[in-house]
């Protein structure tokens, strides 16, 4: 027996269009405006080829009107009460349930996906992120305090979840009270444009939500623009790294959400037909397109080869057609220039060696479609165990022991999903927090919840879209607009010049701190720190690159301090804070000496550093994650993981207070730190030492080079194996370290040369400090039988 055809009407869809076509028009301020650059392009159907209507192709003057338009708009929209705002978003939510088969039909022709996935996913997860966020507006006052909007954001989006991945990032935006500038995918503009008129007749104010299409050029415009706060992006590492190029140094709010390779992990435990069925959606879901696909299946060697006979059995019972036919299970490919990568990452598949498995006359010969595909005998280096192919291609590799298993799986540059199935919670919960991504599921895949947040790190770049934690990505801290610039230190310091030996000088110099000890500069160089008066007063190490990669590889080893219990990081910097509690006057002498404080003002900087010890003492066993209920049946743990290694270039104001303020928070939440002290001031920070000797802090956990600011910090923002780097000089190191991030993507915290009151608890202290030293990882738990 077969199934017949089931097909869904496109003709309220076509109608739409029709209203308004056949040349679609951008959405911006309230209405539809034709392009000033008088240019179009085709927007085609992917499962028969048609020309479904023309798309007005943005220019610069197009992003220009979008984004004057979301200005003029911001004051007013950020101004409405949080419950004012929260009834738009919940129009919003009610507009898209009562528009929510004609925007499913919509997107099922435009993108290819099955009726089936658009009907019953995307829309109704895009309605349930509307309502979410509808309760963010409605709470924002009292659960974000002192907080407020960006101002006007640039998001920019991909053609797999176009409808989905606007709700992404329009909910939280508009929450905030942000206004948008929205760029749809080339291949996938329809449905934003119908969301946007849609929301217009709904009630939502003229330029809060302005829709340009086009393709990379018209992207780009947005992301250059002046007056654009923030970019929000979603799609191929390529261009998130382009556009973190592009941004660096501007003071632009940046998330990126980009690719993945993620792990699908079968212990010989595991039930076997339901990771059968969990693979189906790990990978044949939407075709394969998916950021979070589980493309890359890692099974245990026992049951490998059952395991992918009932699979080859599954791929044979999987229908490729008609996007609209409701018994189909994966559609169409979205472009013919998608189909070509996919097919020539598949010949390089067989090429390298690796085994292929298609069932047998499994795709239409006409449209845009590809055959669920199944790779064997894939070796872990091999092109296609790399490079995400963003296609319906799973790729099969064997391990033996769970720390294998850990190992492959992490064995990618990017670290966006994983999903891990056995019977055995405690092994499952075991090998979750050593997974090196953002979202794991077990026993389940592919699930999405408004609620939980969802992102990657490393290449699947950085930021969480969903939850308390993606509400953060809209919003500052009040103040943050009003920080004056970094005053210039009373005296330059010396730069690096070569004033005495380290040999002739090695009882008067302040030597590196790398691993718990004390090391000479690889250099054999010092540097002057002088007083205001230019009265020289001490020297310290000419760190240089070499230190650093040695501070970076001990710190790296040092990973036993991002497992120790949350206690014992807790005692350790109470210890800290002992220590130096201790030694008060000593180390305002050594602050009076450097900037010329009076002795009052030098001994409130101790004590004020001695209280943030203790402050993030009291944190270190108390920044807990939290359980999402998400409308499945499943717990969602979301917790604070460490970020793995910091660096911290550490400011000149309040030499003593500003690196703890910043080490401290790193070390409390597990992490490992390479400092660099304040280059004006840094003998505060050597003189920290010996407190660290008597403290117990594990040697490598918190390493300090001096030197030259901007130079080492550009060199840690270039490191691999660090995870994040904190800046807080001027404004040129701030833009040499978003630029040095872009080639591992690396999430980065910097001050745009804004001074920070490092006294006032309110910008030096707290969640701030505890969100930027974490990452929230979502570990979905189903329950039930
Ligand atoms: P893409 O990254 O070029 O496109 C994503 C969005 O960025 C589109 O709206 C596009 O117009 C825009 N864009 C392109 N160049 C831009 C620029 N210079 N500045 C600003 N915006 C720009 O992705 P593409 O070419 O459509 O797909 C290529 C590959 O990227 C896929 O094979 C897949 O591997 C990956 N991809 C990953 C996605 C994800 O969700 N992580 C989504 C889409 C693609």
């Amino acid at each position: 027996m077969d199934y017949g055809p089931a097909p869904e009407s496109d003709g309220p869809a076509r109608e739409w269009i029709a209203r308004h076509g056949p040349k679609l028009r951008h959405f911006i301020d309230g209405g539809w405006q034709a392009p000033k650059s008088r240019k179009w392009f085709e927007s085609v159907n992917p499962a028969d080829g048609k020309t479904l209507c023309e798309i007005a192709d943005g220019g610069q003057k197009d992003v220009d009107a979008a984004v004057a338009a979301a200005r003029a708009a911001q004051g007013a929209w950020a101004k409405l009460s949080g419950h004012r705002r929260a009834r738009h978003l919940y129009a919003l939510a009610r507009m898209v349930q009562r528009h929510s088969r004609l925007l499913a039909v919509l997107e099922s022709i435009d993108n290819g996906k099955p009726i089936r996935e658009t009907r019953d996913i995307d829309v109704p997860l895009v309605a349930r992120h509307f309502y979410h966020h509808a309760g963010w507006a409605q709470l924002a006052a009292s659960e974000f305090p002192g907080h407020g909007p960006l101002g006007v954001v640039g998001q920019i989006i991909p053609w797999n979840f176009p409808l989905l991945m606007l709700a992404w990032k329009v909910a939280p935006a508009l929450a905030a009270g942000n206004t948008v500038v929205l760029k749809p995918a080339e291949f996938t503009s329809l449905t934003a444009l119908a969301f946007a008129e849609f929301a217009h007749a709904a009630g939502l104010p003229a330029g809060v939500l302005n829709v340009v299409t086009g393709g990379g050029e018209t992207g780009e415009a947005i992301v250059r623009h002046g007056d654009v706060d923030k970019i929000a992006f979603t799609g191929s590492t390529e261009i998130g790294r382009r556009i973190r190029a592009l941004t660096a140094g501007s003071g632009k709010h940046l998330t990126l959400e980009l690719g993945g390779k993620s792990p699908f992990i079968v212990f010989d435990d595991a039930d076997l037909d339901g990771a059968v069925e969990g693979i189906v959606d790990a990978i044949w879901f939407n075709q394969g397109q998916v950021c979070c696909a589980g493309s890359r299946l890692l099974v245990q060697e026992g049951i490998a080869e059952r395991l992918i006979a009932r699979l080859r059995a599954r791929m044979d019972t999987l229908r490729v057609g008609a996007p609209l036919d409701k018994s189909i299970d994966i559609g169409a490919i979205v472009a013919p220039v998608q189909l070509a990568r996919i097919r020539k990452l598949v010949e390089i598949g067989r090429a390298e060696g690796a085994e292929m498995y298609q069932p047998e006359g499994a795709a239409p010969r006409e449209g845009c479609f590809y055959p669920p595909t199944l790779f064997t005998n894939v070796h872990p280096a091999s092109t296609i165990a790399r490079e995400e192919i963003f296609g319906p291609v799973l790729v099969t590799m064997t391990f033996r022991t769970p720390d294998e298993a850990v190992a492959l799986a992490n064995n990618t540059a990017y670290g966006l999903a994983a999903s891990v199935w056995s019977e055995n919670v405690n092994l499952t919960l075991d090998v979750a927090p050593k997974l090196k991504c953002g979202v794991v599921w077990i026993n389940s895949t592919n699930q999405f919840d408004a609620a939980a947040g969802f992102g990657g790190y490393r290449e699947s770049g950085y930021g969480r879209e969903g939850g308390r934690e993606g509400m953060y990505e809209y919003l500052a801290p009040v103040w943050a607009h009003k920080l004056p610039p970094v005053a210039a230190p009373a005296i330059a310091p010396a730069t690096g010049e070569a004033s005495v030996s380290a040999v002739e000088t090695i009882d008067r110099t302040a030597k590196l701190y790398v691993g718990g000890k004390q090391a000479r500069p690889d250099s054999g160089y010092s540097r002057r720190v002088f007083a205001p008066d230019g009265r020289p007063v001490g020297e310290v190490g000419e760190g240089n690159r070499k230190d650093i990669r040695n501070a970076v590889e001990v710190a790296r080893k040092a990973g036993g301090w991002s497992s120790a219990t949350a206690h014992n990081r807790a005692q350790v910097l109470y210890y800290m804070a002992e220590n130096l509690d201790a030694r008060t006057n000593e180390f305002a002498r050594r602050i009076m000496a450097q900037t010329g404080a009076s002795l009052a003002r030098a001994r409130r900087e101790v004590t004020a550093a001695t209280t943030r010890l203790f402050t993030y003492a009291a944190w270190a066993d108390k920044y807990d994650g939290a359980v999402h209920s998400a409308p499945v049946r499943d717990v969602t743990l979301a917790m604070n993981e460490p970020l793995g290694v910091i660096g911290i270039a550490c400011p000149d104001e309040a030499p003593l207070l500003g690196f703890l303020s910043l080490a401290a928070p790193a070390i409390a939440m597990g992490n490992r730190v390479v400092a660099i002290p304040s280059p004006s001031a840094p003998l505060a920070a050597t003189d920290f030492y010996q407190v660290l000797d008597t403290s117990d802090l594990p040697g490598g956990v918190l390493n300090i080079v001096t030197g030259d600011r901007n130079g080492l910090a550009t060199v840690l923002a270039e490191h691999d194996d660090v995870e994040a780097v904190w800046y807080f000089g001027d404004a040129e190191g701030s833009a040499a370290v978003e630029r040095a991030s872009t080639g591992n993507l690396k999430r980065t915290w910097v001050n745009n040369g804004r001074a920070r009151d490092w006294y006032n608890p309110e910008q030096a202290e707290g969640h701030e400090f505890l969100r930027q030293a974490t990452q929230v990882k979502n570990i979905w738990v189903p329950y039930g039988e």
